[in-house]
């Protein structure tokens, strides 16, 4: 038979050369592979267990996107160490502190039109008339032609960034703030610069930081309330930043995941940034908070501004959507089920973080040490405490003598040193008794070592 391609290749080398160990020589070119790794693995594995060492993976390169260095801080370290906390007071998961939902909530889940995938990279058109049917409550119709779902609000902050920003680039992020913010830009390739919340003014804007920003900035982020100091964007910030954005050719990133939480309230409380038209504005939403469902994975972005850039803007969200259309189809299906059938979860809740604050108010009343922020809202609480002993040194006695966890203020970017954030989630009974014994633990650091032992 006359062979052509391949075959006609090999059996004319068989032919010229032949084999001095036929048997060898026919071994597939994979299994020679396989025997070779297997020949490493094993030198690595002797070598590793005459050192007594751990295995070594050093062949694992890990990009520079990722921190250098992955180990637990203290405090992560000690919790790992202690296993389950009695009070938990930096609990931010909703499905673990006894809300109760709806049990129809998830029947949309099962629609059978689930067994279809009719993909596109902005979703499910009903889910995106449901998701625009909520702004109503905030006075804003946004068009649902112009809203993009995604798999969660972190998604959708990857998603901005990579449609913005070339690695290199920057976006602005606000400091204090949620520090995700930072690792999700990192893992960009893109700087996550910050400017200032001014404390003393009830955490407004301050603009000469915003200001005085690098060229290579692409975006600006604001956090609506803000996480964890629960202050919402002064309307006359949100005039002079829309100016700016404008100006500056940036986008507006409004991250409102909080929004339907108003706890003490404030100026700008019921605002929604899915109003803005006189720059490019991303406002960010999803069910992890609106729902207080996290694992249903379903967040979106709500695209307002000039026709032009947001059209320009979309058709790169697109692309960059398409490249995964992470949005399960059931999610997207049961998003309208959902939203009403679980539209009293947002009180429940509410009505959870009211009683803590309440309480939180009374015992810190008691304590003249320590002072407890307005909360805007959200549901987190800062308080400011002295500082006596560094916020990771106190959050460890915390958590070692008292069975408290809370969480120090740096790890959320404060700039001054003795705050303590902590969450309004957990139930009335775990909450009073945590914050009084937080409150009475931070006394305890104020009593100088050997007050009252030599009596006097
Ligand atoms: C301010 C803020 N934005 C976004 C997120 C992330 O939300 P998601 O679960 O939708 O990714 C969080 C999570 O806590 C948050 O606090």
């Amino acid at each position: 038979m006359i062979l052509s391609g391949p075959e006609a290749q090999s059996s004319t080398r068989k032919a010229i050369h032949p084999p001095k160990y036929p048997q060898i020589t026919q071994m597939d070119t994979s299994v020679w592979i396989c025997v070779y790794l297997c020949h490493l693995w094993a030198v690595d594995f002797v070598r590793c267990f005459k050192t007594g060492g751990s295995y070594n993976l050093a062949m694992v390169h890990r990009s520079r996107r990722l921190p250098k260095d992955l180990s637990l801080n203290r405090l992560a370290e000690a919790r790992t160490r202690i296993g389950e906390v009695p009070y938990d007071l930096t609990i931010s998961n909703p499905t673990a502190c006894g809300i109760s939902y709806p049990s129809d909530l998830l029947a949309g889940l099962a629609d059978p039109r689930g067994l279809d995938y009719e993909p596109d990279p902005r979703g499910l058109m009903a889910a995106r008339r449901a998701v625009s049917a909520e702004y109503k409550r905030w006075g804003a119709t946004p068009d649902p032609r112009r809203i993009v779902l995604t798999a969660s609000t972190s998604e959708a902050y990857g998603f901005l960034i990579r449609l913005f920003c070339d690695p290199g680039n920057a976006v602005l992020v606000p400091s204090p703030s949620y520090p995700l913010l930072e690792h999700l830009a990192r893992l960009d390739g893109v700087d996550a610069l910050t400017y200032d919340l001014d404390g003393e003014a009830g955490w407004r804007v301050d603009f000469p930081s915003l200001e005085s920003c690098p060229a290579q900035v692409r975006a600006v982020v604001v956090v609506h309330p803000n996480n964890p100091t629960g202050s919402f964007i002064h309307p006359d910030d949100r005039e002079r930043l829309v100016g700016l954005c404008r100006e500056r050719e940036w986008a507006l990133i409004a991250d409102e995941v909080f929004l339907p939480y108003p706890l003490d309230g404030g100026p700008g409380k019921a605002q929604t940034f899915a109003s803005v038209e006189d720059c490019l504005c991303c406002t960010l939403g999803g069910l992890s908070k609106s729902l207080g469902l996290p694992q249903i994975k379903l967040g979106w972005i709500v695209m307002t501004g000039p026709g032009n850039l947001v059209e320009t803007a979309l058709d790169g969200l697109d692309y960059v959507a398409d490249a995964s259309l992470s949005v399960s189809t059931p999610a997207a299906l049961a998003l309208p089920s959902m939203l009403a059938t679980g539209a009293t979860i947002p009180d429940e809740i509410s009505d959870r973080c009211r009683t803590n604050l309440g309480t939180l108010r009374r015992l810190v009343s008691e304590h003249h040490a320590v002072t407890l922020a307005p909360v805007g809202g959200g549901w987190n609480a800062v308080l400011r405490v002295p500082s006596v002993v560094s916020e990771e040194d106190l959050c460890l006695q915390l958590l070692e003598r008292h069975g408290v966890a809370v969480h120090p203020g740096h790890f959320f970017d404060f700039r001054a040193k003795g705050w303590l954030v902590i969450s309004l989630l957990p139930s009335a009974d775990q909450f009073a008794e945590g914050a009084r014994l937080l409150l009475d633990g931070v006394a305890q650091t104020l009593i100088p070592p050997h007050s009252g032992s030599d009596g006097g």
